[in-house]
């Protein structure tokens, strides 16, 4: 292995490091922790926004890494499309494209719900309870998507690497 694929791979798993650690912590421990605290559900609505804009920042510069890098990598597979199916390994990476492609119609539709104008109408209480709740509830399912989607992504790079 040349030392050029070593930063390739050490940049992609930085990038899956900072994408997957990062989703997880504020689904597992923001999330939870906010909820234990004396916030209204607008105020904890508005943190978790800023939260994500925030993370966002890395985020999706982390994801477009990923896909850079991953491509690189799948360079030999993708040269020959015939490989994707015939081998275990391109079926693996088939899938794994697939499920990055679904992860970014989850990410766009989750960053969609909590646009500038909802998060103004939240914070000036022109929402009511109900509608609050019914965002809420899409938002976490979103959020709940795609950091399940990250993890099985993991898995699917582990069978790439393990060569099974
Ligand atoms: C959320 C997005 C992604 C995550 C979290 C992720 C994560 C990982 C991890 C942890 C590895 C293991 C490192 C290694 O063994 O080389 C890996 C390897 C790899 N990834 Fe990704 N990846 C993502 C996106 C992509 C994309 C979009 C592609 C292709 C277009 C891709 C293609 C590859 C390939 C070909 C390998 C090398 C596997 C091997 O043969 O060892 N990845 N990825």
């Amino acid at each position: 292995m040349s030392m050029e694929q070593a930063i390739i791979t050490w940049i992609h798993l930085v990038s899956a490091a900072v994408w997957v650690g990062g989703s997880l912590f504020i689904g597992a421990v923001l999330a939870p922790l906010l909820k234990k605290t004396s916030m209204s559900l607008e105020e904890r609505i508005q943190m978790m926004v800023q939260v994500g804009r925030r993370f966002n920042k890395i985020a999706v510069p982390s994801l477009v890494i990923l896909i850079i890098t991953g491509l690189y990598n799948s360079q030999q597979v993708l040269t020959n499309p015939e490989n994707l199916l015939a081998t275990s390994y391109g079926s693996f990476l088939l899938v794994k494209i697939l499920l990055v492609i679904a992860l970014i119609i989850a990410f766009i539709i989750h960053v969609r719900i909590i646009r500038k104008d909802v998060e103004e109408k939240i914070i000036s209480k022109k929402m009511t309870e109900g509608q609050i709740q019914k965002l809420r509830k899409k938002i976490i399912i979103l959020g709940e998507i795609i950091v399940i989607i990250s993890v099985v992504v993991l898995f699917f790079a582990a069978l790439l690497d393990a060569g099974v």
